[in-house]
C-alpha cells in the first residue's frame, strides 16, 4: 500500500459522502436544537455580541438548507428563552431584528422550498413586529407540506407546562373533559407541540450540558448530544450537522426497554 492511500483513509469525509451516510440510514423525524455560544464566539474575535447573534443566522440558514436535504419533519430552535428578557436591552433588541430581517429576507425562498414556519412560545409579550412578522410567515406557509420549522420564541418549557395544566383544569371545571381522561397522550394535545412528534436528537453546541427550560416534556426519550466547549454555534456547519445525525444514528435507543439483541 502506498503512504498515500495509507494516510488517505484517515481522510475526512466530504459534505457528499456525509449525506450520503446519513441518508442511508433512517433520518431522525425532528431535531432540535439550542443554538448556544454566539456571544463567546464574537467576545473572542472582539466583535459585538450581536456579530455572533448575526453570524448564528447564518449557520441557521445553511442547517435548514441540509435538513430539507435530508426530508427531516421537523426542526426545532431555541430562538429567545423567557429567560433571555434579562439580557440587556440592546441585545433583546438586536436578537428580535435578526429575527424580524431572517423572515423578511427568506420567507420567498422558505415558502418556495415547501417549509412551513410555526411558532412555539407567548406572541403575547413580542414586539409588535416581530409578532406581525412570525404571524404572516406562519399564515403564508401554513398549507406548506416539506421542513416544519418551529422557532420557540419568548419560550420556556415549564411556563408551557403549566398553561397546559390551567387549561386542563379550566376544561374540568367546565365539564368538558374529566379527570379520568386525562392520560400522557391527552396531555401532549395541551402542548404548544400538539401534533409535532418529539424531538429523536437534541444538539446544543457551546459546552453547556444542561436543557435550559426547552421541551422539557417533550424530551423525555431524546437523544442528547452536547458539543465541546470549543464548538460554538457560528462556528456549526452542514458538515457538523451531518455528523451529529450520524452519531445519533449509531446510538441504540432503548426508550425504557432493552435492546432487542440482548434480549435473545
Ligand atoms: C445563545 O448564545 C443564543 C441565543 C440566545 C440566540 C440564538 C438566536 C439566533 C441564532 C438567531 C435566531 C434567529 C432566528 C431567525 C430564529 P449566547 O448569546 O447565549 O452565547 P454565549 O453563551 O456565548 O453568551
Amino acid at each position: 500500500m502506498s503512504w498515500k492511500k495509507f494516510f488517505n483513509f484517515k481522510k475526512e469525509k466530504t459534505e457528499a459522502e456525509l449525506l450520503k451516510a446519513v441518508t442511508a440510514r433512517p433520518i431522525p423525524e425532528h431535531i432540535a436544537i439550542i443554538m448556544d455560544g454566539n456571544g463567546r464566539w464574537a467576545t473572542a474575535r472582539n466583535l459585538p455580541r450581536t456579530a455572533g447573534h448575526r453570524q448564528g443566522v447564518e449557520v441557521l440558514r445553511e442547517i435548514i438548507e441540509t435538513a430539507v436535504k435530508l426530508k427531516i419533519a421537523h426542526l426545532t430552535l431555541y430562538a429567545f428563552s423567557t429567560e433571555n428578557w434579562k439580557r440587556p436591552e440592546s441585545e433583546v433588541r438586536a436578537l428580535m431584528s435578526l429575527m424580524v430581517e431572517f423572515l423578511q429576507k427568506e420567507i420567498k425562498t422558505l415558502h418556495e422550498n415547501n417549509i412551513r414556519i410555526n411558532m412555539l412560545g407567548e406572541i403575547q409579550g413580542l414586539p409588535y413586529d416581530a409578532a406581525q412578522e412570525i404571524k404572516k410567515s406562519m399564515e403564508l406557509t401554513k398549507n406548506n407540506t416539506g421542513l416544519q420549522v418551529n422557532i420557540a420564541i419568548n419560550y420556556g418549557s415549564r411556563a408551557e407546562i403549566i398553561r397546559a395544566v390551567k387549561k386542563i383544569a379550566q376544561d374540568i371545571a367546565q365539564n368538558r373533559l374529566s379527570p379520568d381522561e386525562i392520560s400522557e397522550d391527552l396531555f401532549t394535545q395541551y402542548l404548544e407541540t400538539k401534533g409535532i412528534p418529539d424531538p429523536d436528537l437534541m444538539i446544543r453546541t457551546g459546552g453547556e450540558f444542561r436543557l435550559s427550560n426547552f421541551l422539557l416534556y417533550q424530551s423525555a426519550y431524546t437523544e442528547l448530544l452536547f458539543t465541546d466547549k470549543r464548538l460554538l454555534w457560528p462556528d456549526f456547519s452542514s458538515r457538523k450537522f451531518l455528523k451529529a445525525i450520524l452519531e445519533y444514528q449509531n446510538r441504540v435507543r432503548r426508550f425504557g426497554g432493552i435492546d432487542e439483541q440482548e434480549g435473545v
